[in-house]
């Protein structure tokens, strides 16, 4: 087991940079997971992390040594792919033992680890199986059984559940997050998925254009996202942002701190009726009503032509083109600045 730490990691491909410049401590046997849009550089962080790409400037320690120079099979870490990366021509156990025996791991000890990964991943009826013969799944499992029987300090997964459906999906990030949690690997994920990445992490590094947005556990990125852009990444259907202007033109006016030029509220604080405490009130109109099982989204449009989603439990009886109101406490209400990007609440760092 072991920590991992970057220091101020770049890299530019040619004149373009992909990353910007990263910290990041991950704490051993945490699992920490790189959330945000395609192309922002998550792959390109881990790969640098793995050895498979060279680093531009910066460091990168893994159990407190350096490894920037260090080649891949030198660092102790093994990686999972989107696309399992496994031998066709070999058996499952033949892809599982490929490595071990590649290290010069002695007979008895490579039995006994492909025993064990087999076990825990339920894949010991396949051994024998080539990977053609498995399904997507199992595939996934294999590919994860050759990352644990090296035994390595550290796991790195790159998107490794995007190849399946929707709910293989869910399946499997459940047992990756109990794999996790039974061999407390220290391990970087990567995802595009907020949710799965909401759902898997001891904590979040939102990243967007090469930089670090955000670093926090799920809970305190969905409560106090950092950024507007944070607000709008995490939380399905996102946040909704609505600009201080609309709210003046609708008559609403609240204490806002220096500097604020958007508020977001999320789906599930916007309300028909009235709260009790401190609140805005936006007339609109219901351009949408969305039945989404024990919930609905209610796209409603305010006067200002800007739509916010409300998140309402049940099925509420209003037609669509209806006339409605829409509540906002002041108390769920995230302040932020569209100059910086920031929210204007934030406590500077002690
Ligand atoms: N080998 C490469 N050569 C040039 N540009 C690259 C290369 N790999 C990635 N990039 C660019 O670097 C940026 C980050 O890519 P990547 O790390 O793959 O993002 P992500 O994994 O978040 O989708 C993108 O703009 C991508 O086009
Ligand atoms: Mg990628």
């Amino acid at each position: 087991m072991a920590t991992i730490n970057l220091v101020d990691l770049k890299k530019n491909y040619g004149p373009v940079p992909a990353v910007k410049g990263i910290n990041l401590s991950v704490a051993d046997g945490e699992l920490i997971v790189l959330v945000g849009p395609s192309g922002c550089g998550k792959s390109t962080l881990l790969r640098m992390v793995a050895g498979l790409e060279s680093v531009t400037s910066g460091r990168i320690e893994i159990g407190g040594r350096d490894v920037v120079r260090a080649e891949p099979a030198e660092r102790d870490i093994a990686m999972v792919f989107q696309n399992y990366a496994l031998y066709p021509h070999m058996s499952v156990r033949q892809n599982l033992e490929y490595g071990l025996k590649n290290r010069g791991t002695p007979r008895e000890e490579i039995d006994r680890r492909v025993r064990e990964a087999a076990d825990i991943l339920e894949i010991g009826p396949m051994l024998d199986r080539k990977p053609r013969q498995l399904s997507g799944g199992q595939r996934q499992r294999v590919a994860m059984g050759r990352a644990i029987v090296r035994e390595p300090a550290a796991f790195l997964f790159d998107e490794p559940l995007s190849n399946l459906d929707a709910k293989l999906r869910v399946q499997m990030r459940v047992e990756i997050r109990k794999l996790q949690r039974r061999l407390k690997t220290t391990s970087l994920y990567v995802t595009h998925d907020q949710l799965e990445a909401m759902t898997l992490a001891d904590r979040l590094v939102v990243m967007n254009g090469g930089l670090v947005e955000q670093i926090g556990t799920p809970v305190e990125v969905y409560d106090r996202p950092a950024t507007l852009f944070v607000a709008g990444f995490i939380g399905s259907p996102p946040m909704n942002l609505i600009s201080v202007e609309g709210l003046a033109s609708a008559g609403q006016s609240l204490p806002l701190p220096r500097g604020t030029d958007i508020v977001g509220i999320r789906p599930d604080e916007l309300t028909l009726d009235a709260p009790a405490g401190a609140h805005v009130a936006l007339p609109g109109t219901v351009e949408l009503l969305e039945p989404i099982g024990g919930e609905s989204h209610l796209h409603v449009m305010l006067g200002n032509g800007q739509t916010v989603i409300l998140s309402v439990p049940g099925r509420p009886d209003i037609a669509e083109g209806a006339a409605v109101t829409v509540h906002a406490e002041h108390a769920q209400m995230h302040p932020f600045s569209k100059e910086t990007g920031r929210r204007t609440d934030a406590v500077a760092n002690p």
